[in-house]
Protein backbone atom coordinates (compact mmCIF):
# COMPACT_ATOMS: atom_id res chain seq x y z
CA UNK A 1 0.00 0.00 0.00
CA UNK A 2 1.56 3.53 -0.86
CA UNK A 3 0.22 5.11 2.26
CA UNK A 4 2.02 8.18 1.07
CA UNK A 5 0.71 8.47 -2.29
CA UNK A 6 -1.97 8.28 -0.67
CA UNK A 7 -1.60 11.15 2.24
CA UNK A 8 -0.75 13.28 -0.88
CA UNK A 9 -4.26 13.08 -2.86
CA UNK A 10 -5.53 13.83 0.75
CA UNK A 11 -3.55 17.13 1.18
CA UNK A 12 -4.20 18.21 -2.42
CA UNK A 13 -7.77 17.44 -2.14
CA UNK A 14 -8.36 19.34 1.61
CA UNK A 15 -6.81 22.70 1.94
CA UNK A 16 -8.15 24.12 5.05
CA UNK A 17 -10.02 27.75 5.12
CA UNK A 18 -11.67 29.51 7.87
CA UNK A 19 -15.55 27.94 7.17
CA UNK A 20 -14.84 24.73 7.90
CA UNK A 21 -15.22 25.18 11.55
CA UNK A 22 -14.90 27.30 14.69
CA UNK A 23 -11.68 26.84 17.04
CA UNK A 24 -12.88 26.06 20.72
CA UNK A 25 -13.72 29.00 22.56
CA UNK A 26 -14.72 27.67 25.82
CA UNK A 27 -11.03 27.40 26.92
CA UNK A 28 -9.45 30.86 25.83
CA UNK A 29 -6.35 30.38 25.03
CA UNK A 30 -7.39 27.20 22.75
CA UNK A 31 -9.32 29.98 20.56
CA UNK A 32 -5.59 31.80 20.07
CA UNK A 33 -4.37 28.44 18.09
CA UNK A 34 -4.12 29.41 14.23
CA UNK A 35 -7.48 27.76 12.89
CA UNK A 36 -5.51 26.77 9.61
CA UNK A 37 -3.11 24.51 10.99
CA UNK A 38 -3.16 21.19 9.22
CA UNK A 39 -1.27 17.60 9.67
CA UNK A 40 -1.14 13.97 9.42
CA UNK A 41 1.20 11.15 10.84
CA UNK A 42 0.67 8.02 10.01
CA UNK A 43 3.13 4.90 11.77
CA UNK A 44 2.82 1.32 10.11
CA UNK A 45 3.13 -1.57 12.03
CA UNK A 46 6.43 -2.55 9.91
CA UNK A 47 7.61 0.72 11.85
CA UNK A 48 7.05 2.55 8.22
CA UNK A 49 6.24 6.51 8.82
CA UNK A 50 4.19 8.95 6.53
CA UNK A 51 3.01 12.76 6.77
CA UNK A 52 2.38 15.99 5.50
CA UNK A 53 1.67 19.36 7.04
CA UNK A 54 2.00 20.55 10.51
CA UNK A 55 2.83 16.62 12.05
CA UNK A 56 5.37 18.16 14.36
CA UNK A 57 3.89 20.72 15.54
CA UNK A 58 2.40 20.20 19.01
CA UNK A 59 -1.04 20.83 20.22
CA UNK A 60 -3.50 20.42 23.48
CA UNK A 61 -4.66 16.76 23.19
CA UNK A 62 -7.59 17.63 25.27
CA UNK A 63 -9.51 14.31 25.14
CA UNK A 64 -7.58 12.06 23.44
CA UNK A 65 -6.16 12.44 26.83
CA UNK A 66 -9.28 10.32 28.04
CA UNK A 67 -8.04 7.09 26.47
CA UNK A 68 -4.18 7.14 28.38
CA UNK A 69 -6.12 7.71 31.59
CA UNK A 70 -8.61 4.84 31.01
CA UNK A 71 -6.15 2.40 29.79
CA UNK A 72 -4.04 2.28 33.23
CA UNK A 73 -7.05 2.94 35.02
CA UNK A 74 -8.46 -0.24 33.70
CA UNK A 75 -4.99 -1.89 34.58
CA UNK A 76 -4.83 -0.70 38.34
CA UNK A 77 -8.69 -1.34 38.83
CA UNK A 78 -9.22 -3.96 37.03
CA UNK A 79 -13.28 -4.97 36.85
CA UNK A 80 -13.92 -2.51 39.84
CA UNK A 81 -13.37 0.80 37.59
CA UNK A 82 -16.92 -1.05 35.51
CA UNK A 83 -19.08 -0.43 38.62
CA UNK A 84 -18.09 3.86 38.47
CA UNK A 85 -18.07 4.38 34.87
CA UNK A 86 -20.36 2.61 32.00
CA UNK A 87 -19.66 1.29 28.41
CA UNK A 88 -22.77 2.61 26.60
CA UNK A 89 -22.60 5.20 23.97
CA UNK A 90 -24.18 9.05 25.53
CA UNK A 91 -25.80 9.76 22.73
CA UNK A 92 -25.17 13.70 24.32
CA UNK A 93 -22.84 16.26 23.85
CA UNK A 94 -18.94 15.42 25.59
CA UNK A 95 -19.78 18.18 28.41
CA UNK A 96 -23.61 17.28 29.24
CA UNK A 97 -24.80 16.86 32.84
CA UNK A 98 -28.30 15.71 31.63
CA UNK A 99 -28.02 11.90 31.72
CA UNK A 100 -26.08 11.78 35.49
CA UNK A 101 -29.10 12.62 37.41
CA UNK A 102 -31.16 9.84 36.09
CA UNK A 103 -28.42 7.50 36.41
CA UNK A 104 -27.20 7.82 39.81
CA UNK A 105 -24.31 9.87 39.25
CA UNK A 106 -22.44 6.54 36.91
CA UNK A 107 -21.63 8.30 33.70
CA UNK A 108 -21.95 6.32 30.80
CA UNK A 109 -18.60 6.23 29.29
CA UNK A 110 -15.58 6.74 29.99
CA UNK A 111 -14.83 9.90 27.20
CA UNK A 112 -17.59 12.02 27.73
CA UNK A 113 -15.98 14.59 30.73
CA UNK A 114 -18.24 13.26 33.56
CA UNK A 115 -16.60 9.80 32.63
CA UNK A 116 -13.19 11.05 32.31
CA UNK A 117 -13.48 12.62 35.69
CA UNK A 118 -14.14 9.44 37.20
CA UNK A 119 -11.66 7.71 35.66
CA UNK A 120 -9.55 10.77 36.97
CA UNK A 121 -10.42 10.47 40.86
CA UNK A 122 -10.16 6.47 40.41
CA UNK A 123 -6.28 7.08 39.42
CA UNK A 124 -6.11 9.70 42.33
CA UNK A 125 -6.89 7.50 44.90
CA UNK A 126 -4.39 4.29 43.92
CA UNK A 127 -1.55 6.84 42.52
CA UNK A 128 1.01 9.18 44.81
CA UNK A 129 1.68 11.26 41.82
CA UNK A 130 -0.92 10.75 38.84
CA UNK A 131 0.33 13.72 37.00
CA UNK A 132 3.97 12.33 36.89
CA UNK A 133 3.08 8.77 36.08
CA UNK A 134 0.40 9.41 33.50
CA UNK A 135 3.26 11.54 32.15
CA UNK A 136 5.60 8.95 32.14
CA UNK A 137 3.28 6.20 30.71
CA UNK A 138 2.49 8.64 27.72
CA UNK A 139 6.32 9.34 27.07
CA UNK A 140 7.43 5.53 27.05
CA UNK A 141 4.40 4.69 24.72
CA UNK A 142 5.49 6.90 22.56
CA UNK A 143 9.36 6.42 22.73
CA UNK A 144 9.88 10.00 23.10
CA UNK A 145 10.31 11.97 26.64
CA UNK A 146 10.02 15.96 24.76
CA UNK A 147 6.26 15.70 26.35
CA UNK A 148 4.70 18.24 28.39
CA UNK A 149 1.65 19.88 29.85
CA UNK A 150 0.67 23.33 28.44
CA UNK A 151 0.68 25.37 32.02
CA UNK A 152 -1.57 28.16 30.13
CA UNK A 153 -4.01 26.26 28.26
CA UNK A 154 -4.47 23.77 31.79
CA UNK A 155 -4.41 27.37 33.97
CA UNK A 156 -7.35 28.60 31.39
CA UNK A 157 -9.06 25.90 31.45
CA UNK A 158 -8.91 25.65 35.48
CA UNK A 159 -10.29 29.24 35.38
CA UNK A 160 -13.42 28.75 33.06
CA UNK A 161 -14.33 24.73 33.44
CA UNK A 162 -17.76 25.36 34.99
CA UNK A 163 -18.78 22.49 33.32
CA UNK A 164 -16.95 20.55 34.62
CA UNK A 165 -16.97 22.01 37.96
CA UNK A 166 -20.81 20.99 37.96
CA UNK A 167 -19.84 17.63 36.66
CA UNK A 168 -17.59 16.49 39.78
CA UNK A 169 -19.39 18.14 42.07
CA UNK A 170 -22.97 16.73 41.28
CA UNK A 171 -21.03 13.26 41.29
CA UNK A 172 -19.72 14.20 44.43
CA UNK A 173 -23.44 14.49 45.71
CA UNK A 174 -24.19 11.39 44.27
CA UNK A 175 -20.85 9.70 46.02
CA UNK A 176 -19.09 8.39 42.68
CA UNK A 177 -15.86 11.06 43.92
CA UNK A 178 -13.84 9.58 46.46
CA UNK A 179 -11.35 12.70 46.26
CA UNK A 180 -11.59 16.45 46.89
CA UNK A 181 -13.44 17.52 44.11
CA UNK A 182 -10.37 20.84 43.50
CA UNK A 183 -7.67 17.70 43.36
CA UNK A 184 -9.47 15.86 40.79
CA UNK A 185 -10.33 18.28 38.43
CA UNK A 186 -6.60 19.63 38.61
CA UNK A 187 -5.77 16.28 37.55
CA UNK A 188 -8.09 15.85 34.85
CA UNK A 189 -7.19 19.47 33.43
CA UNK A 190 -3.97 18.67 33.98
CA UNK A 191 -4.11 15.68 31.42
CA UNK A 192 -6.34 17.19 28.77
CA UNK A 193 -3.74 20.16 28.34
CA UNK A 194 -0.73 17.34 27.61
CA UNK A 195 0.56 18.94 24.27
CA UNK A 196 1.81 16.26 21.49
CA UNK A 197 2.03 16.20 17.77
CA UNK A 198 0.93 13.93 15.25
CA UNK A 199 3.76 11.97 15.03
CA UNK A 200 4.10 11.19 19.26
CA UNK A 201 -0.15 10.45 19.23
CA UNK A 202 0.44 8.03 16.22
CA UNK A 203 3.48 6.26 17.78
CA UNK A 204 1.50 6.12 21.48
CA UNK A 205 -1.87 4.66 19.82
CA UNK A 206 -0.15 2.11 18.12
CA UNK A 207 -0.37 -0.10 21.47
CA UNK A 208 -4.62 -0.31 20.47
CA UNK A 209 -3.13 -1.21 16.61
CA UNK A 210 -0.68 -3.70 17.81
CA UNK A 211 -2.01 -6.25 20.55
CA UNK A 212 -0.64 -3.95 23.26
CA UNK A 213 2.77 -4.27 22.25
CA UNK A 214 5.33 -0.91 22.45
CA UNK A 215 5.83 -0.27 18.76
CA UNK A 216 9.49 -0.02 19.24
CA UNK A 217 10.22 -2.43 22.18
CA UNK A 218 7.79 -4.52 21.41
CA UNK A 219 7.52 -4.95 25.08
CA UNK A 220 3.83 -6.11 26.49
CA UNK A 221 2.37 -3.04 27.70
CA UNK A 222 -1.14 -4.07 28.24
CA UNK A 223 -2.98 -7.35 27.10
CA UNK A 224 -4.89 -8.32 24.17
CA UNK A 225 -8.14 -7.89 26.09
CA UNK A 226 -7.41 -4.55 27.60
CA UNK A 227 -6.85 -3.54 23.59
CA UNK A 228 -10.68 -5.20 22.57
CA UNK A 229 -11.64 -3.30 25.56
CA UNK A 230 -10.61 0.39 24.56
CA UNK A 231 -11.00 0.20 21.10
CA UNK A 232 -14.66 -1.06 21.61
CA UNK A 233 -15.12 2.02 23.25
CA UNK A 234 -13.67 4.37 21.22
CA UNK A 235 -15.66 2.85 18.15
CA UNK A 236 -18.77 3.18 20.66
CA UNK A 237 -17.94 6.64 22.35
CA UNK A 238 -15.24 8.50 20.76
CA UNK A 239 -16.62 10.95 19.32
CA UNK A 240 -19.73 11.50 22.22
CA UNK A 241 -23.08 12.03 19.74
CA UNK A 242 -21.55 11.71 17.04
CA UNK A 243 -19.71 8.28 17.44
CA UNK A 244 -22.18 6.90 15.03
CA UNK A 245 -21.09 9.22 12.16
CA UNK A 246 -17.70 8.56 12.79
CA UNK A 247 -18.06 4.35 12.57
CA UNK A 248 -20.34 4.87 9.66
CA UNK A 249 -17.77 7.49 7.43
CA UNK A 250 -14.36 6.25 8.73
CA UNK A 251 -14.78 2.85 10.08
CA UNK A 252 -12.22 2.42 12.74
CA UNK A 253 -11.89 3.13 16.23
CA UNK A 254 -10.54 6.56 17.34
CA UNK A 255 -10.89 9.87 19.32
CA UNK A 256 -11.30 13.14 19.25
CA UNK A 257 -10.35 16.34 21.06
CA UNK A 258 -11.53 19.69 21.32
CA UNK A 259 -7.63 20.54 20.16
CA UNK A 260 -8.49 19.97 16.99
CA UNK A 261 -7.01 16.40 17.24
CA UNK A 262 -8.23 13.09 16.27
CA UNK A 263 -5.98 9.73 16.40
CA UNK A 264 -7.71 6.52 14.95
CA UNK A 265 -6.53 2.63 15.03
CA UNK A 266 -6.33 0.30 11.79
CA UNK A 267 -5.37 -3.08 14.34
CA UNK A 268 -2.52 -4.73 12.61
CA UNK A 269 -1.83 -2.21 10.18
CA UNK A 270 -1.47 1.62 11.40
CA UNK A 271 -2.22 4.62 13.59
CA UNK A 272 -2.85 7.93 12.51
CA UNK A 273 -3.23 11.22 14.09
CA UNK A 274 -5.04 14.22 12.35
CA UNK A 275 -4.64 17.74 13.34
CA UNK A 276 -7.03 20.71 12.43
CA UNK A 277 -8.52 22.68 14.89
CA UNK A 278 -11.29 23.86 13.46
CA UNK A 279 -14.84 21.80 15.48
CA UNK A 280 -18.00 21.13 13.98
CA UNK A 281 -21.13 21.52 15.84
CA UNK A 282 -20.35 18.55 18.03
CA UNK A 283 -16.64 19.35 19.21
CA UNK A 284 -14.79 16.86 16.81
CA UNK A 285 -12.27 18.19 13.83
CA UNK A 286 -14.35 18.96 10.48
CA UNK A 287 -11.23 18.31 8.76
CA UNK A 288 -9.95 15.67 10.38
CA UNK A 289 -13.27 13.27 9.92
CA UNK A 290 -13.00 14.07 6.21
CA UNK A 291 -9.37 13.67 5.78
CA UNK A 292 -9.78 9.96 7.93
CA UNK A 293 -12.63 9.45 6.00
CA UNK A 294 -11.09 9.62 2.61
CA UNK A 295 -8.25 8.05 3.84
CA UNK A 296 -9.96 4.79 4.68
CA UNK A 297 -11.85 4.99 1.28
CA UNK A 298 -8.64 5.28 -0.66
CA UNK A 299 -6.79 2.59 0.90
CA UNK A 300 -9.90 0.02 0.51
CA UNK A 301 -9.56 -1.33 4.02
CA UNK A 302 -12.15 -0.26 7.23
CA UNK A 303 -12.34 -3.20 10.41
CA UNK A 304 -15.67 -3.85 8.78
O1 LIG B 1 -13.20 19.03 29.67
C1 LIG B 1 -13.25 19.63 28.59
O2 LIG B 1 -14.27 20.17 28.21
C2 LIG B 1 -12.01 19.63 27.72
N1 LIG B 1 -10.84 19.71 28.54
C3 LIG B 1 -11.94 18.40 26.88
C4 LIG B 1 -13.14 18.21 25.98
C5 LIG B 1 -12.84 17.58 24.68
O3 LIG B 1 -11.71 17.53 24.23
C6 LIG B 1 -14.00 17.10 23.86
N2 LIG B 1 -13.58 16.50 22.62
N3 LIG B 1 -13.76 16.62 21.47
Amino acid sequence: MDYQAILNVIQKEFSPHEDMGKVAGYIPELEKVDPLKFGVYLYCQDGSSFQFGDSQEKFSIQSISKVFTLTIAKELLGRDLWKRVDVEPSGTPFNSLTELERESGVPRNPFINAGSIVVADALLTVLENPERDLLKFVRKLCGDDDIFYDESIYKSEKSHGYRNKALVNYMKSLGNIENDTEKVLEFYFYQCSLAMNCEQLSKAFMLFANEGLHFQTGEKVIDKQSVKRVNSIMQTCGFYDEAGEFSFRVGLPGKSGVGGGIVAVHPEKYAVAVWSPMLNEKGNSALGMKVLERLTTLTGFSIF
